[in-house]
């Protein structure tokens, strides 16, 4: 795409606002990046009034069942909107769309909805935004299977100094449990030509901090040709002039190779800290969520990790519930938090997901023992978490400062190269800038120090 494409849909749209919601991954925040991107390209201005906006885009998740009700719980407000200003459009897309028949169900139950697109064609959006208003009547458009990659959507970023950057698109593992690989489609790798231009782009303009993102980039390169592996795709944006700090995620353990640990221990401006997500402790649950990895692989990849990048942090993303799991099982999961002693973990409770294996499987879990399973779960990684965050204490952490304190406007805060959240005082003119900080104190989910 470039700029022409765009410009032909371009005219005089000074005093007219738009509004996006976003729920779900960095998936979903990247594509609300590029939407607005889009609208500011043909002339129209963010806002973050509903009453002023003139259009309304709700960005949808469905990979649990809370994240849609969160969805449709807001959709019920924009009728009146729409009541007070029939001019309004309001467009709804993302993942959820991309379920069999959702598209049509929403358009029945919420008739004021204008727009329907999903994940697949979230490029075309401008377009379907002329022909509405040309046609007076609402369009459904859902592309069922991935098409190539579209590169050069303009990108509206939410940071001025920490960047997503997408190097790869859907996902093939397949998880039991899980409806990503349905919603977003296969494996599709960007050019390394592409990413490398995107980044070195990014720091003439001032970012400091890149995150490469993919449902699994350890996989990234597998189908370009010639084929080329994430740990030389990561060498290379080591080499940029200008990144300060490298972050990556998700690690799928399955495909996390011994080339990826030595260059993450090598490279100087990789940060040191893997999300590894584990999902569960027991092998047996393993299997069954197809993960293609159990508990005693997985221990040996942390501790060989932990070996050659010394003070890295691991987290990770645990899933309590799953059909099937029994007491022994969840304690398996415990007992691997345990050992592993994970920086911080996102535990969810797992949900049913329609089209997945698992929804199929007919020993699901009876929702008070899920519930109480993570409650159990919860207070054993909020234990480790604070015992991590204790270690802090006393010692000197190098802190790229991202902004003003939330909590406290004497205070500036930012990242250790663990992903360790610091609180400090100093001034504004930190912000963007690495220092030296000694901890004096460790919270729950932060820590306090002084500049040195
Ligand atoms: N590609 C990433 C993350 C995908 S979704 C990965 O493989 O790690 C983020 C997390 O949501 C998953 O890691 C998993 O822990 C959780 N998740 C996915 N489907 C779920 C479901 N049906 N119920 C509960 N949690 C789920
Ligand atoms: Fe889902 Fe598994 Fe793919 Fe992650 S790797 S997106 S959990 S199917
Ligand atoms: Fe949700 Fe889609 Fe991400 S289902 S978690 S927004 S890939």
């Amino acid at each position: 795409m470039n700029e022409n494409t765009l410009s032909n849909i371009k005219n005089n749209k000074a005093d007219k606002h738009f509004l996006i919601y976003t729920w779900g991954c960095q998936m979903n925040e990247e594509d609300s990046e590029k939407l607005s991107g889009m609208l500011q390209t043909i002339g129209y201005n963010k806002t973050e009034d509903k009453e002023k906006a003139d259009i309304i885009i709700f960005n949808t998740c469905c990979v649990r069942e809370n994240a849609e009700l969160k969805v449709y719980g807001n959709l019920g407000m924009l009728k009146g909107l729409k009541e007070k200003n029939p001019e309004l459009v309001i467009a709804v897309c993302g993942c959820m769309m991309q379920q069999d028949g959702m598209g049509q169900a929403i358009l029945k139950r919420y008739p004021f909805v204008d727009i329907i697109f999903g994940t697949h064609n979230a490029h075309k959006f401008p377009e379907y935004l002329n022909r509405v208003k040309q046609e007076g009547r609402s369009i459904l458009e859902i592309w069922d299977k991935e098409e190539g990659i579209v590169e050069g959507i303009p990108i509206d970023r939410k940071s001025d100094m920490k960047a997503f950057v997408t190097i790869m698109y859907g996902c093939n593992n397949f998880c039991t449990y899980c409806i990503v690989p349905y919603v977003r489609g296969r494996e599709r790798s960007r050019d390394v030509k592409d990413i490398l231009e995107e980044i070195k782009s990014l720091v003439s303009k001032g970012y400091k901090e890149i995150t490469l993102l993919g449902q699994n980039v350890n996989s990234y390169g597998k189908d370009l040709n010639p084929k080329i592996s994430f740990a030389k795709l990561l060498k290379e944006v080591n080499g940029i002039e200008g990144v300060e700090r490298i972050r990556f995620m998700t690690s799928h353990p399955k495909d996390l190779t011994d080339e990826v640990i030595d260059v993450i221990a090598s490279c100087n401006k990789i940060c040191n800290h893997i999300h590894l997500p584990v999902q569960s402790g027991s092998s047996r649950i393993l299997k069954k969520m197809n993960r293609h990895y159990d508990r005693e692989y997985y221990l040996n990849l942390v501790k060989k990790i932990k070996t050659k990048i010394p003070n890295v942090a691991l987290t990770t993303d645990i899933i309590v519930g799953f059909p099937g799991e029994t007491e022994e099982d969840f304690n398996d999961t415990l007992t691997l938090v345990k050992e592993v002693e994970y920086d911080s973990c996102f535990t969810f409770i797992y949900s049913k997901r329609k089209g997945t294996p698992a929804d199929e499987m007919l020993d699901q879990i009876d929702d008070k023992i899920k519930h109480e399973r993570f409650n159990r779960l919860i207070d054993t990684v909020n234990c480790i978490c604070a015992k991590k965050n204790k270690e802090y204490v006393g010692k000197n952490v190098e802190v790229l400062v991202e902004g003003i304190s939330k909590n406290d406007e004497s205070k500036v805060s930012g990242r250790t190269t663990t992903g360790k959240l610091v609180n400090f005082i100093g001034d504004e003119y930190l912000i963007g800038h690495l220092v030296n900080v000694k901890i004096t104190k460790s919270q729950s989910f932060s820590l306090t120090g002084k500049q040195i």
